[in-house]
């Protein structure tokens, strides 16, 4: 396969192919991540809350995000794959968010980072990409702003918080940003700033007017049977089919029928 780059994505938005991504947090998932086809691996720092089992993506740290990145990144030979940047790593100053990016990009081997913000971390954005490190931006429902929201439910419904959000991705577009991502907005909102912009908007809870989708791959494949926002279609139910598969595992050992005649030395 060829490798899939920021520009690819810039020209399937332009061809006005839809970009698929899905999260990954290590090796053995991205392998099939990546098998299967799909455009972009997003090491999220939902692996705070998927893989280390917090609330919230606060507590991981940059060390955490660059071991499951450097993970992932041996494991996937098509797809673009880009790294969150933790909280903590890149708010405070240009400087810290470049120092960051730079341990990111070199002891994972990643792509691409992902910031959450618009205009707050404009000089922090720009400092990253004149290092040549692409970014890709993140507006709408921005977890790492939990405890300001107060929730998790939609965003930007009100008029100025709409309008901010659009001429936060304009401005995305023009500091450089490759990619923006839109997580829990309306769906209308979300086509506009879409058709606003020639950048690629992927969308998460976004509607289908966006450039392309994510999803946390735990999510999509049913391993987590109490979170079931409406966004979210379900492929598999694993829960189901791990749940029975350990169970049986449980039964037969209890029962002597594993190992049989055949499974041993
Ligand atoms: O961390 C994550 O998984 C994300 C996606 C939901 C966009 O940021
Ligand atoms: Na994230």
């Amino acid at each position: 396969y060829k490798r899939i780059t920021t520009k690819s994505l810039i020209e399937m938005k332009a061809n006005g192919e839809k970009i698929s991504m899905l999260t990954s947090y290590d090796f053995t998932m991205a392998k099939i991540v990546d098998s299967a086809g799909i455009d972009v691996i997003l090491v999220g720092d939902s692996a705070s809350n998927v893989m280390a089992g917090h609330e919230t993506t606060l507590p991981i740290t940059l060390d955490q995000m660059i071991y499951h990145a450097s993970s992932v990144v041996r494991a996937a030979s098509r797809a673009l794959i880009v790294i969150d940047l933790p909280f903590g790593s890149y708010q405070s100053d240009p400087k810290e968010a470049l120092r960051s990016s730079i341990r990111i990009m070199k002891e994972s081997g990643a792509h691409a980072v992902k910031l959450e913000g618009g205009s707050e971390i404009k000089d922090s954005i720009k400092k990253i990409l004149n290092a040549g490190i692409p970014v890709m931006g993140h507006l709408g429902l921005t977890p790492q702003s939990i405890y300001k929201f107060g929730t998790y439910t939609v965003r930007a419904k009100e008029d100025a918080e709409a309008e901010k959000l659009l001429e936060d991705a304009k401005l995305l577009e023009k500091l450089g940003c490759f990619a923006l991502v839109l997580e829990k907005i309306p769906a209308k909102l979300a086509e506009k700033v879409a058709q606003s912009i020639s950048i690629p908007v992927i969308g998460i809870g976004a509607g289908g007017g966006v450039d392309g989708q994510v999803l946390v791959i735990h999510d999509m494949l049913g391993m987590n049977n109490e979170f079931s926002p409406r966004f979210l279609r379900r492929y598999m139910n694993l829960y189901d089919d791990m749940t029975r598969a350990i169970g049986q595992y449980v039964t037969d050992v209890k029962s002597h029928d594993f190992p049989s005649e055949k499974e041993q030395y």
